[in-house]
């Protein structure tokens, strides 16, 4: 159930995140900022659920992958939330765009061959 859950959550935010940076992009900045408040409430559910699971394997006592797994996602949603924010005052995100990709492999990696 929370598994289902967290899924459900961070599929929401990815396409609540692409839609946000396009209006962005587009310059419709009010369907981006109410898009992107709907985004960092998504996020909150992200991490709950996140830390819910990583609370069974602290149970189970196996929380290393968890625990790293965990990290990587809360850094792959600060990299999502600066990107939108540096977006809005027209700064680089270059290197933010690199991060996000490279900490969205690890925590698929590490989501569905680790943990599975
Ligand atoms: C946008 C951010 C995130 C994404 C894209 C993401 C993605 C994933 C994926 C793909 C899985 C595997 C799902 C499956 O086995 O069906 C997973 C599971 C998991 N996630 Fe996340 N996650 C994110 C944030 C977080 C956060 C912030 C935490 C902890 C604070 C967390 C903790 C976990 C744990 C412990 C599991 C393992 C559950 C299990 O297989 O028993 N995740 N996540």
């Amino acid at each position: 159930m929370w598994l289902h859950a967290h899924v459900g959550f961070w599929t929401l935010a990815f396409i609540l995140f692409i839609a946000s940076y396009f209006f962005q992009r587009a310059g419709q900045s009010t369907v981006q900022k109410v898009l992107h408040m709907i985004l960092r409430l998504d996020f909150i559910l992200v991490i709950i659920t996140g830390i819910r699971l990583v609370s069974f394997y602290y149970i189970g006592h196996q929380y290393v992958w968890a625990t790293v797994k965990g990290l990587f996602g809360l850094l792959l949603i600060v990299m999502m939330e600066l990107i939108l924010t540096r977006g809005n005052k027209n700064k680089g995100t270059g290197v933010l765009w690199t991060i996000l990709l490279i900490a969205i492999v690890i925590v698929f990696y590490i989501g569905y061959f680790v943990l599975g």
